[in-house]
């Protein structure tokens, strides 16, 4: 047996835990259904800022100049939109994002990932007051700017919360829950925008305040779910660890080897006593760093956020009325986000990669049809009029755009990083993932309306290339990890034809005397 010392080889205590199973207890979903809730607030504010930017009250009081551009026929269709102010509103949010993503990755060692959940859900619910009482542009950004915190906060807990208390086997399953709470929230926020566009000046207070009602779900459902086992064995905490544990995996399961796997885990972290933002930066955790970062900063650059954010406005450009418009939004997200389901049923069946490589094909053939209709509609100038039959056609294919987005990189980019990254940098690497993602969504959303203005269809093409450059990227780096164990997954890189050079092999860990006697019983009975 591998046992040297007090170092024992976790891979030679055989496959107990590399394809881990483990049941769905009601009690897991449950808690799941809580903490993906705060995809809620995430989709609600994507889905809002979209629609709020066409309602002219909202144009008038804030934005006037966009607002006489609007009602200028001669002025080109690409360009209406394109004011540096306008697009700060709807990215102003992702800046503080960016900064709290990194730092709920840091303060998560003290609060765990439950409290996490529960600050970023106040501070969220702050900025929503602020939107829905703002007199002037300074207090509208400064509440998007604390919106921006709380979601940076709860984007970085509540991915590693699933994937830390979901058992592997349905770890992908119930992870995707995230994703289909972020269409869920867009949807109720597209609907509420429709109805609010029809309540007078106050609509889009209205359509900012109520930002609240999900917000507080989330909150206050933050604080009746337990915290994460490896959270709570992180803080020293492993009585309530194990209570967390059988909790979720039912009374009946031997959830000890389990509990045991973590302890040890986190002893060797602690034996290594260094910061993780460091830790990660460590050559032996390049493959984890590469694709915690590049898989969330990928992710938009698939488009997914000209649909989100400027659905809508693309409507709008392309000659349907406001209220089409709104609708046509609301079409899409309910595509989008029905689209997650089928991740949700495929995901831990046939793994991540293949609905990784089915999407990217449907999502480059549905840009480069959607940049040729807009030339041949539009053309470059701009200033025709689209016809009936062209809109639906734009419409549809921003559906098959938006469907597969919904089973590819929508929830796998919320997956994957939490499962590759080994426990001790988990929070670190999650917590630079989104900062990715949300540099990126800032730059794309800041400079897309200028990109849209100057590139015009070409705009469509620009993400085609990079959505193909992507998928040859995923076939290349991205390992399955369907069904392996978050303890397990060192393994995926030792197998791996690029990334094996930054692993070794013979991974060991140390593992405190008191364990070794445990760990050596589970090995003798995995072999009898
Ligand atoms: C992305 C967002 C996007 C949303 C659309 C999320 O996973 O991070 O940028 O707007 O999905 O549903």
């Amino acid at each position: 047996m591998a046992v040297r010392g007090n170092v024992l080889d976790i891979k030679s205590l055989g496959g107990s835990n590399k394809n881990g199973g483990g049941s769905l207890t009601p009690s897991v979903l449950m808690i799941c259904i809580v903490a993906a809730s705060a995809g809620l607030i995430f989709g609600y504010d994507i889905g809002i800022s979209g629609g709020v930017i066409t309602m002219e009250p909202f144009l008038k009081k804030f934005f006037p100049s966009v607002l006489l551009k609007m009602h200028d026929a001669r002025q080109n269709q690409y360009c209406i939109f394109d004011s540096q102010i306008l697009t700060a509103f709807t990215s102003s949010l992702y800046i503080t994002g960016l900064v709290s993503s990194l730092v709920a990755g840091r303060v998560t060692t003290a609060t765990g990932r439950k409290g996490i959940l529960i600050i970023g859900g106040a501070v969220f619910l702050l900025g929503t007051v602020l939107n829905a009482v703002a007199m002037d542009v300074k207090m509208l950004i400064f509440g998007r700017l604390l919106l921006g915190v709380g979601i940076g906060f709860t984007n970085q807990a509540a991915p590693i919360y699933l994937s830390e208390m979901a058992p592997p086997k349905w770890r992908g399953t119930l992870n995707t829950a995230f994703q289909l709470f972020i269409g869920a929230g867009v949807i109720l926020a597209a609907s509420i925008n429709l109805m609010a566009a029809h309540v007078g000046d106050i609509g889009w207070r209205v359509s900012l305040g109520c930002a609240a009602i999900p917000a507080a779900i989330m909150t206050v459902g933050a604080m009746f779910i337990p915290d994460t086992p490896s959270s709570l064995i992180q803080r020293g905490r492993v009585q309530e660890a194990r209570k967390s544990l059988n909790q979720v995996r039912g009374v009946d399961s031997d959830t000890e080897a389990e509990l045991n796997e973590m302890i040890s885990h986190n002893e060797a972290a602690k034996a290594d006593n260094r910061q993780p933002y460091k830790v990660i930066f460590e050559r032996r955790h390049r493959p984890q760093l590469v694709l915690a970062a590049a898989i969330p900063s990928f992710q938009q650059f698939t488009g997914i956020n000209v649909v989100a954010f400027y659905g809508p406005v693309m409507f709008r450009s392309i000659g349907i009325s406001s209220d089409g418009a709104l609708i046509a939004a609301i079409i899409l997200n309910v595509v989008n986000a029905t689209s997650t389901l089928v991740s949700t049923f495929a995901v831990d069946r046939f793994g991540r990669r293949l609905l990784f490589f089915e999407a990217g094909v449907q999502m480059i053939a549905c840009e480069v049809a959607l940049a040729s209709i807009l030339a041949s509609e539009l053309g470059t100038a701009g200033t025709a009029t689209f016809s009936q039959g062209a809109s639906i056609t734009v419409l549809v294919l921003m559906c098959g755009l938006s469907a597969a987005f919904g089973w590819s990189w929508g929830p796998l980019t919320w997956l994957v990083p939490g499962e590759i990254l080994p426990m001790e940098i988990r929070p670190a690497g999650q917590g630079i993932g989104i900062a990715c993602n949300f540099l990126f969504t800032f730059i794309l959303a800041q400079v897309f309306a200028t990109i849209l203005c100057h590139m015009k269809y070409g705009v469509f093409l620009f993400y085609a290339a990079w959505v193909f450059i992507m998928t040859v990227f995923v076939a290349l780096f991205v390992p399955e990890t369907k069904g392996i164990s978050l303890e397990s997954m060192d393994t995926i890189w030792q197998d791996h034809w690029f990334w094996n050079r930054y692993v070794d092999v013979e991974k060991k860990y140390t593992i405190p005397d008191e364990e070794l006697s445990y760990l050596a019983h589970q090995r003798i009975s995995l072999e009898s």
